[in-house]
């Protein structure tokens, strides 16, 4: 354990960077239509149950692991598990996942700040056409976007974790709050704009299936930055002093307090540019529904106030949304980056180096996977689909492996940490969570039904995505 680890700041500049991370596409975009379509204030409620009482627990478990630790999640699997070579497999994955990750979400943030670029220079006419972001991800100015995105992400990488990473956080979640509570407001004012938000909230629960609960609680799993090693790392740089599960439950309550709000944001626009709309139609990609659908309603706006108004609006919808990715992206990158340092006693700046490099060169295979090169367009096919090299890395990093990852970190603190060290671990600055209901309750679901739900919802993933057989939904 090296006594120089670099730490957070404050207990609000984990907690703003930990909820950074959380807030990301998904919540922004992806969160409010699997709502609307399903069940609206039911799929909410199931949401919000999913949340406390099943990622809560495993998102302690998390950042208890890495403060413990005080490392990597590579490191500390084989830390905690006396080095079982079993462990070193999982360490391994828990290097693999975020790198991963990272890749394609560097793509995703390369488009939004395309996308904010482009409605900055006044072209927002050109992104509401359909065919655009068929051009566009395969324009060369991608590249352009791509130097400019490296260059904000590593820059706040090498400014390491208090200067770099907290204080990021600190300046572009506030912001982020405020351009959120600002578009909802002003699409509140719109026509229509009631019956979007009577759609998202009023409870259906006759469209409650199992499938739905399985939507609802991956949705939350992925959302609070779970199965990443995230946590761990975040969790490695925590003070060993602050509040444990305070901090935990304050992280869920604004990752989820985002998701609502975006909710109050997407779904009066969506009605307000067409009251008849049916919801089944949208789609479910988050990325089709940015980059192609709502620059229409963007544009639809100039109507009631012309085009500039229109460009405003989107411009902050976009920073809003670019803000978030940022965050992610910066988090996400610091798992194998902390990992790589703590392996090979690298400075930060030479392990940086290597992995800006080694996310260059997948995020242009990805970048190449949409048309340019024939061998990544139609890299496999799985599941009745052809899937390109960006795909695949999706459903197998993003979709797939997660909850397996959660799972190992249940198992590992079930069988090699053991109980009484991981809630002493959580009791450490927070004197009132020992002998708690909270506390009782995460030792009872940690060590029984929690691992089961995230070996069902790994199985039932794997069978339906690549071998076509749906167990649930
Ligand atoms: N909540 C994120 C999203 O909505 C998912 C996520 C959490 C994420 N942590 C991340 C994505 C880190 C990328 C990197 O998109």
């Amino acid at each position: 354990m090296s006594a120089d680890r670099e730490q957070f700041g404050s207990r609000l500049g984990f907690i703003l960077a930990a909820a950074g991370s959380a807030v990301g596409i998904g919540n922004l975009v992806g969160f409010p239509v699997a709502a609307a379509k399903n069940g609206g204030g039911a799929f909410l409620l199931i949401y919000a149950l999913f949340v406390v009482f099943i990622c809560l627990p495993v998102m302690m478990a998390e950042i208890s692991i890495g403060r413990h630790t005080q490392q990597a999640p590579m490191q500390a699997f084989n830390k905690l598990s006396d080095g079982h070579k079993g462990w070193t497999a999982a360490g391994f994955l828990a290097l693999l996942t975020p790198f991963m990750i990272a890749v394609f979400y560097t793509v995703i943030t390369i488009w939004l700040f395309g996308y904010l670029f482009e409605t900055l220079s006044g072209n927002l006419s050109q992104l509401a056409d359909p065919s655009y972001f068929g051009s566009f991800i395969n324009s060369n100015s991608i590249f352009g976007y791509l130097i400019a995105v490296k260059a904000i992400v590593y820059f706040i990488l090498f400014s390491g974790v208090k200067d770099g990473i907290e204080k990021g956080a600190k300046i572009m979640m506030p912001a982020l709050f405020v351009m959120l509570i600002m578009l909802v407001i002003f699409v509140l004012t719109l026509d229509n704009a009631f019956a979007g938000v009577t759609y998202y909230i009023v409870p259906d629960f006759s469209k409650i299936d199992a499938g739905v609960i399985n939507t609802a609680l991956s949705q939350a799993f992925f959302s609070l930055s779970l199965g990443m090693g995230i946590m761990i790392t975040y969790g490695s740089y925590m003070r060993r002093d602050d509040d444990l599960p305070g901090s935990a439950k304050f992280v869920a309550f604004t990752d989820t307090a985002v998701a609502f709000c975006a909710g109050l944001l997407i779904m009066p626009a969506i009605f307000s540019f067409n009251p008849e709309i049916n919801t089944a139609e949208l789609s479910d990609s988050s990325v089709g529904l940015i980059f192609t659908f709502l620059p229409k309603i963007f544009l639809a706006l100039q109507v009631s106030i012309g085009y500039f108004g229109a460009s405003a609006v989107a411009a902050i919808f976009f920073l809003l949304v670019f803000f978030a990715a940022i965050t992610s992206l910066v988090s996400i990158t610091e798992v194998p980056n902390s990992a790589i340092m703590g392996a090979m006693n690298y400075s930060r700046r030479k392990s940086l180096s290597i992995l800006a490099v080694s996310v260059l060169f997948f995020s242009i295979l990805c970048i190449y996977s949409f048309g340019r090169a024939d061998a990544l367009t139609n890299f496999l096919n799985y599941g009745g689909v052809d899937k390109s090299f960006f795909d695949v890395i999706i459903d197998v990093f993003y979709d797939t492996v997660l909850p397996l990852n959660g799972l190992l970190s249940c198992l590992l603190v079930i069988f090699h940490w053991k109980r009484s060290n991981f809630h002493s671990e959580l009791e450490r600055g927070s004197p009132a969570y020992r002998g708690s209901f909270l506390e009782r309750y995460v030792d009872l679901s940690l060590t029984t039904f929690i691992p089961i739900i995230l070996s069902v919802i790994f199985i039932n993933t794997v069978a339906y995505k690549y071998f076509g057989v749906s167990f649930i939904g």
